[in-house]
């Protein structure tokens, strides 16, 4: 179904997010009929380009990143005709006049600040200023949303001064991830597992967002950020949040964060014991070593991080959570698994064994959900247990799309323009989360901690085994 007219500013159009996703996912929406004819997409930044050349831009990145038959496709040459570009200075006046001009009565508008998050201030001042926004146009904001909970206040504070909360959409992409929000509805579209959802059966959850890429060409942004800044706060937040939070009454913007957002204010604080940091070293001299690739060779940044958190409220008071994320690791994987606890008692004797139910759901790749379960060993051989896994894929499921989740920018840039937050974070949840990253990277940073190594291609720094084994626990394996 289409949505509204729209015009979509694409502040910082030409940069790497612009081409890389927020491009190509627009692009994705026109083919699948999603846009309508009326629909435009302005390009706006400070190198003087014609439209025409914006154009050739927007191609090149369509087939870059798009790439294959649609992008060869008349598709492209529709699509490039909603396209039009300004040359604006976020700091003084030029182009703001122009860019006024080029809005239309009757269309959603929506501004992207694609932008150093340095700029929104102006931004969002000039918008206001010439006019250009309406009570209903919204704008993006890209993470990093900050760096500390003071400066997340002060973004959260400029944007106020010209935009309500109900027009700020602040991304993180991983809420837009299909398997994301099937977390959702795995939790409250079944009767099964919800009874059992609590620290009475929960024994504990590990959380893990494995990657295998290095910080690549991002190393200045990443040497300030690391793994804590970049994923945890974030990313990993949003999933705990999903994975822990009461159902909300509705599907509703403001129901879900209001219980997001008090899974985050009930955590505690994590014991300087309970957090392991890492960097991953070079591998056999073919990629380069984290301090090399942030160009920083003394760097104390972290490009691992695996922590245990607890939720001081009555659903999960003793249910550990270990959540863990790093750069260069032994494979690409994010998955969630929900370790159940033993059964009280065996009737089959000590023989049988422990064994306990582990639901376990893939978030990328190879997108679906395990159920750990325990099953007689055939034979004759007496009573002995296995565990055997019950095991869906969404591509084998769903057909070939549910094995070809469209990219999570898709679906969130769809979102802005229906006027649709629920997949947004708000601003008192961006600041919670700062308010329980922040403790703890003053902590490390207090005493002068440096990240343990570890080997590129591995899963991670031993003392992250350590964290579970002291527990009389283990990670799931990341392969
Ligand atoms: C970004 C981080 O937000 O998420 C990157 O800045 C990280 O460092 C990326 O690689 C991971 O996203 P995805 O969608 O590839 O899991």
């Amino acid at each position: 179904i289409p949505v509204e007219p729209f015009d979509l500013v694409i502040f910082g159009g030409t940069g790497d997010l612009a081409r890389r996703k927020i491009l190509p996912a627009l692009f994705r929406r026109f083919c699948a009929g999603q846009m309508p004819h009326e629909a435009r997409i302005i390009g706006a930044a400070r190198s003087r380009h014609g439209a025409d050349e914006y154009k050739a831009t927007v191609r090149a990145a369509i087939v870059e990143f798009v790439g294959g038959n649609e992008a060869q496709s008349d598709a492209l040459e529709g699509f490039v005709d909603r396209i039009d570009y300004v040359t604006v200075d976020a700091r003084g006046t030029d182009g703001w006049a122009e860019l006024a001009g080029k809005m239309r009565d009757g269309c959603v508008r929506a501004f992207y600040f694609s932008v150093a998050p340095a700029l929104f201030g102006d931004l969002a001042e000039r918008i206001h200023h010439h006019g250009i926004a309406t009570e209903q146009s919204r704008i993006v904001v890209e993470k990093p949303f900050g760096n500390d909970l003071a400066t997340a206040r002060a973004l959260n504070d400029t944007l106020a001064e010209h935009f309500d909360e109900g027009q700020i959409y602040r991304i993180d992409h991983y809420l837009g991830k299909e398997t994301v929000q099937n977390l959702m509805a795995i939790r409250f579209g079944n009767m099964l597992f919800e009874p059992l959802w609590n620290s009475q059966y929960v024994d504990h959850i590990q959380i893990t967002v494995a990657e295998t890429v290095g910080v690549g060409g991002r190393g200045e942004y990443y040497d300030k950020a690391g793994a804590m800044r970049d994923m945890m706060q974030n990313h990993l937040m949003q999933l705990l949040c999903l994975i822990a939070m009461e159902p909300p009454a509705k599907f509703d913007p403001d129901a879900v964060r209001d219980e997001k957002l008090k899974v985050i204010r009930a955590l505690d604080a994590v014991e300087p014991h309970h957090i392991v940091r890492g960097q991953y070293q070079a591998l056999d001299g073919e990629h380069p070593g984290y301090r090399e690739a942030a160009g920083n060779p003394r760097s104390s940044t972290e490009s691992y991080i695996a922590l245990k958190a607890h939720i001081s409220n009555w659903r999960w008071a003793g249910t550990p959570f270990y959540l863990r994320t790093g750069k260069r690791l032994v494979a690409r994987s994010s998955v969630i698994s929900v370790v159940f606890k033993d059964a009280p008692h065996s009737i089959f004797g000590a023989e049988a064994g422990r064994h306990a139910n582990v639901l376990s759901i893939r978030l990328q790749p190879n997108e679906g959900i395990t159920l750990q379960v325990t099953i007689k060993e055939p034979g004759p051989g007496g009573m002995r247990l296995v565990d055997v896994p019950l095991d869906m894929t969404f591509a084998e499921a769903l057909g070939p799309e549910g094995g070809d989740p469209p990219d999570a920018y898709e679906r969130l840039i769809m979102d802005v323009i229906r006027g649709n937050q629920t997949l947004f974070m708000r601003g008192d949840e961006v600041e919670a989360a700062w308010a329980w990253a922040d403790p703890m990277i003053a902590g490390w940073t207090a005493r002068g901690e440096v990240p343990k190594p570890y080997e590129s291609g591995s899963v991670g720094p031993d003392h992250a085994e350590q964290l579970l084994r002291r527990d009389g626990r283990a990670w799931r394996g990341i392969k």
